[in-house]
C-alpha cells in the first residue's frame, strides 16, 4: 500500500514538475496537456494489464499470463497463486470423489442415494442391472416410478427403514432375490443397499427340501417297523410268521441304516474340500473286487464282462474310488432286468485321461432326467428305485468324490438301449506305479 502511495507521488510530482517547466517555456495550455498526460501514464498501463487479464481469465489461462513488471506484476503473481491453488484444492477434492465412486462401483452390493422425495441421485451399475435401471436416463426420477413392486413401494411409504425386505424373481430373467435396506444420511437423504440373496434363498431351499427329504425316506421304513410291531404285540404269532415279520423288520431296518450311512458318507465328503491323496490305487485288485461284488448283487442273473486297457494305475483316495465305482456298478446291475449284460472297463483315452465306465442294457434314462440325476435324493422312478433299496444319494455321492479327484461324471444314455456312466480321471492321476 505505501509503495503505491509512493509511486503515485512520485507520478503527481512528476506532472507537476513538467507542468511548471512547460509553463515558463510554452504558456499554460502546453502546461496542461504535459500534466494531463503523465498523470495518464499509470491509466493506460493499468488499462493495458487489466485487459490482458480479462483476455487470459476468458481462455481460462490466467495462470500462464507473462509477469509484467510494477505494480501489477504483484496483481497478477497473486492472482495467479490464489488460481493455482484453487484448482489444486478441485483436483483433490475431484479425486476423492472419484475415489468414492470407484469404492461405490467396486461394491458387489447394489447401492443407490434418494434424496429427501425419493428421486434417483445417483446408483452403482450394480443397481442399475438389478433393478433394469440408466443412471444418465434415470437420475433425479423417484425411485417408486422405476420400481413398481407393490411391497417395494409399501416399504417407502411406511418409511419405517430398521428391517430389511426382501424382493424375489427379480432381474432381467427374473431369476434373483434381492434384500434390500434403507439407510437414512445427511439432509433427509436416503442410502439403499441391494444385496443379492439368490445363493443364501436357493441354500435356504435346498436345506429345506433336504431336511423333507430325509424325514419322507425315514418315515416309510419306520412307519413300516412300528406297523410290524403292533401287530406283533396284538396278535399271538406263530415261529414262522414271527419269523417272516422280523425279516420285514431287518430289511427296513436295513434301509434305514444305509440311508443314515449314505448322509455321513455325503456330509462327510462335503466337509472334505480338499483335493484327494495321490495313493497309487490297484485298479486290477479293486476291479476283482467289484466283480464278486456285482456277481452277489445279480445273484447271476446278469451276463458281465470286467476288464482293464490298460496297465496304468489310479492315484487317489481308495476307499471313496472303490465307493464311487461301486455305486456305478450297483445301480447298471440294480436297474437292467435280469438277463441284460453289465459291462465295466477300465481304459486310458486318446488324450491320456484314465476313464471308468459302466455300460448296461438296461431301459436307459431319457434327457431331460440327466442333468438332475446327482442331486440327492433324485430318482426317476421313486417307487422303483425304493423296490431295489435306492435311496437316491448314490450318484450325489460319485459326483462328490468324482470332485475331490478332479474327474468329471458323464453319464451317456439311449432310452430303451442302455446307459453309460464314465469317471474321467485327469492325466495327473494316473501312475504306472502299483502297490
Ligand atoms: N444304470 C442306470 N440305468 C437306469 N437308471 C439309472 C441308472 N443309474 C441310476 N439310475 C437312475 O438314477 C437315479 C439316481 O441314482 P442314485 O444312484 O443316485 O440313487 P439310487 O440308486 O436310487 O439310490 P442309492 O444309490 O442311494 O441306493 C436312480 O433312482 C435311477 O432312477
Ligand atoms: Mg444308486
Amino acid at each position: 500500500m505505501l509503495s503505491a502511495l509512493i509511486r503515485f507521488a512520485f507520478i503527481v510530482c512528476l506532472a507537476f514538475i513538467a507542468a511548471y517547466v512547460c509553463l515558463i517555456h510554452w504558456g499554460a495550455l502546453v502546461a496542461i496537456t504535459a500534466g494531463i498526460a503523465i498523470l495518464a501514464i499509470p491509466l493506460v498501463y493499468s488499462y493495458i494489464n487489466l485487459a490482458r487479464l480479462l483476455k487470459y481469465a476468458q481462455d481460462d489461462k490466467v495462470e500462464s499470463i507473462p509477469l509484467p513488471s510494477g505494480y501489477w506484476e504483484v496483481v497478477y503473481f497473486r492472482l495467479q497463486r490464489l488460481v493455482r491453488s484453487l484448482k489444486l484444492q478441485i483436483r483433490s477434492i475431484e479425486q476423492q470423489h472419484n475415489r468414492f465412486i470407484e469404492a461405490f462401483q467396486a461394491s458387489p452390493n447394489g447401492i443407490l442415494m434418494l434424496d429427501g422425495q425419493d428421486h434417483i441421485e445417483w446408483c452403482n451399475a450394480i443397481a442399475e442391472r438389478f433393478f433394469g435401471l440408466h443412471f444418465k436416463r434415470d437420475v433425479m426420477q423417484r425411485i417408486n416410478f422405476l420400481i413398481r413392486r407393490p411391497e417395494f413401494i409399501q416399504y417407502l411409504t411406511r418409511r419405517q427403514f430398521e428391517e430389511p425386505l426382501l424382493l424375489e424373481r427379480m432381474g432381467p430373467d427374473s431369476n434373483l432375490s434381492l434384500m434390500l435396506q434403507a439407510f437414512p444420511f445427511g439432509d433427509k437423504r436416503h442410502l439403499l443397499l441391494v444385496q443379492d440373496v439368490t445363493d443364501l434363498q436357493k441354500a435356504d431351499a435346498m436345506r429345506r427340501d433336504f431336511v423333507a427329504n430325509v424325514s419322507h425316506e425315514m418315515r416309510t421304513p419306520i412307519t413300516v417297523l412300528m406297523g410290524f410291531l403292533e401287530t406283533m404285540q396284538s396278535l399271538d404269532l406263530d415261529k414262522a410268521q414271527q419269523h417272516q415279520y422280523f425279516d420285514m423288520m431287518m430289511s427296513q431296518s436295513q434301509r434305514m441304516k444305509s440311508l443314515v450311512e449314505d448322509l455321513l458318507t455325503l456330509a462327510n465328503l462335503e466337509a472334505n474340500t480338499l483335493p484327494a491323496p495321490l495313493q497309487v490305487i490297484n485298479v486290477d485288485t479293486l476291479m476283482a473286487l467289484l466283480k464278486n461284488d456285482a456277481q452277489a448283487l445279480s445273484q447271476n442273473k446278469h451276463t458281465f464282462e470286467f476288464k482293464s486297457s490298460t496297465p496304468l494305475n489310479l492315484m487317489g483316495e481308495e476307499r471313496e474310488i472303490l465307493s464311487a465305482f461301486g455305486n456305478l456298478v450297483s445301480n447298471a446291475i440294480r436297474y437292467t432286468p435280469d438277463a441284460g449284460y453289465v459291462t465295466a472297463h477300465w481304459q486310458v483315452n486318446d488324450q491320456g485321461q484314465g476313464e471308468f465306465s459302466v455300460m448296461d442294457s438296461g431301459p436307459g434314462i431319457a434327457s431331460e432326467h440327466l442333468s438332475r440325476l446327482t442331486e440327492r435324493f433324485y430318482r426317476i422312478d421313486r417307487s422303483r428305485s425304493r423296490d431295489t433299496g435306492g435311496t437316491g444319494l448314490g450318484l450325489a455321492i460319485v459326483k462328490h468324490i468324482a470332485n475331490r479327484h478332479q474327474a468329471q461324471l458323464i453319464i451317456e444314455s439311449v432310452p430303451g438301449k442302455g446307459s453309460t456312466f464314465t469317471l474321467r480321471f485327469p492325466k495327473e492321476r494316473l501312475t504306472a506305479l502299483t502297490t
